[in-house]
């Protein structure tokens, strides 16, 4: 387990923050690097071309480590909407197909879906909550060559429940199925590994598990899919955009490898350090490790007060939901709040996502306070 990392948060003692699925703070180093980045544009005659390249390229490279593929796979983003628009723009489905999606599914990964469906003429098919809390099994005893495109999670956002993506992957190639990921409830918080996967899109927002500032993302795309068309038509994705002189020579060519997909303005100087510092910092802990010391907290909260909405072996160790007979009260919140600790309510379960910051200390006093009311 990791040693506490509070100290390098701005959490003040008496806060139990652990709500790190609806928003994470931000580190100081964080807001170091994009205050200076900010302020960088208050003196432009000192930012240059490759200036708009460079520390893009630096994220490119640190998000690659994250997905395990290249740099050349990996596009910069704004929001989990924006790498889901991009899939869905560019996975052709036929007519009577179906587009897989789970019960409760974030909405930014089924609007696009039933938008792409209604517009072939395929189908929605919903796998429903497991009996048991076993999506991967609900999701494999549906998955056929009948299904175009699984929409999925890693971690399904209303459960916690996990799904091993490496055995889904296997089946959807074995189907022709394509797979595209939202893993903004995971990645940085639960290793992933896009080689053994083999998603044909994943995207994941900064704003949660990476640690990062709001309107961030990555997505990565698989090499098929690089020669694809992506949502915007500007200059920045261009072969030539590195030549400011030269951007009126108007080009046909794109950058290499998924560039294309990048956002427009993606050289945010305020953001993009912003997001290099945290993902370096995810980095130097491990991810893995990450992994097993937020695991020991929900573990210890379960032990307490218990049981979690599925079981044990089918959840993600960083992401706790509790779920009782009775859905929670609508008082529960500011009652926790009185007490500066903080969680959500999600669908009828109470969700628990601590981080590094958190410590046993905070686990319990949610114990005790749960317990009483
Ligand atoms: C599973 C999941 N995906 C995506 C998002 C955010 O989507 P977007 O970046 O499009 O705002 C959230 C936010 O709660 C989420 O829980």
């Amino acid at each position: 387990m990791l040693p506490g990392q509070s100290d390098l948060f701005d959490i003040p003692k008496g806060v139990a923050y652990l709500n790190c699925a609806y928003m994470s703070p931000l580190m100081h180093s964080v807001v170091e690097a994009s205050s200076a980045g900010l302020a960088r544009k208050a003196r432009p005659w000192e930012i240059t071309s490759d200036d708009f390249f460079e520390q893009t390229e630096i994220l490119r490279g640190l998000a690659a480590r994250l997905f395990c593929c290249t740099a050349d796979d990996v596009a910069l983003v704004p929001s989990a909407s924006y790498g889901i628009e991009t899939a869905a723009r560019n996975q052709p489905v036929a007519r009577g197909k179906k587009i897989l999606v789970l019960a409760e599914q974030f909405p930014s990964h089924v609007y696009p879906w039933r938008r792409v469906a209604s517009e072939s003429g395929a189908e929605i098919l919903t796998v429903g909550w497991p009996e048991d809390g076993d999506w991967t099994s609900a999701v494999l005893r549906v998955l056929d060559d009948s299904v175009a495109i699984a929409a999925l999670p890693h971690t399904q956002w209303t459960s916690g429940g996990l799904l091993d993506l490496e055995r889904i992957g296997r089946e959807c190639r074995r189907n022709g199925t394509a797979l595209v990921l939202d893993l903004t409830q995971s990645l940085g918080a639960y290793p992933f590994d896009a080689e053994k996967v083999q998603p044909d899109f994943a995207v994941a927002a900064g704003y949660k598990w990476l640690l990062s500032p709001y309107s961030t993302g990555i997505l990565y795309v698989a090499p098929k899919w690089q020669q694809g068309r992506p949502l915007e038509d500007g200059w920045v994705q261009r072969d030539n955009a590195r030549r400011f002189a030269e951007l009126i020579h108007y080009t046909g060519g794109y950058l290499p490898g998924a560039r294309r997909f990048d956002m427009g303005e993606h050289s945010n100087f305020a953001l993009v350090p912003a997001v290099i510092a945290a993902v370096r910092q995810i980095l130097d802990w491990g991810v893995e490790e990450i992994s097993q010391s937020i695991g020991g907290l929900t573990r210890r909260l379960i032990e307490r007060v218990g049981p979690a909405a599925v079981p044990e072996q089918f959840r993600a160790p960083h992401y706790l939901c509790l779920r009782g007979a009775a859905s929670p009260s609508p008082a529960l919140l500011s009652r926790l709040a009185d007490e500066r600790i903080y969680v959500s309510v999600r669908g009828a379960s109470i969700r628990v996502t601590p981080h590094v910051y958190n410590s046993t200390h905070d686990v319990d006093r949610l114990a005790e306070v749960l317990l009483r009311l």
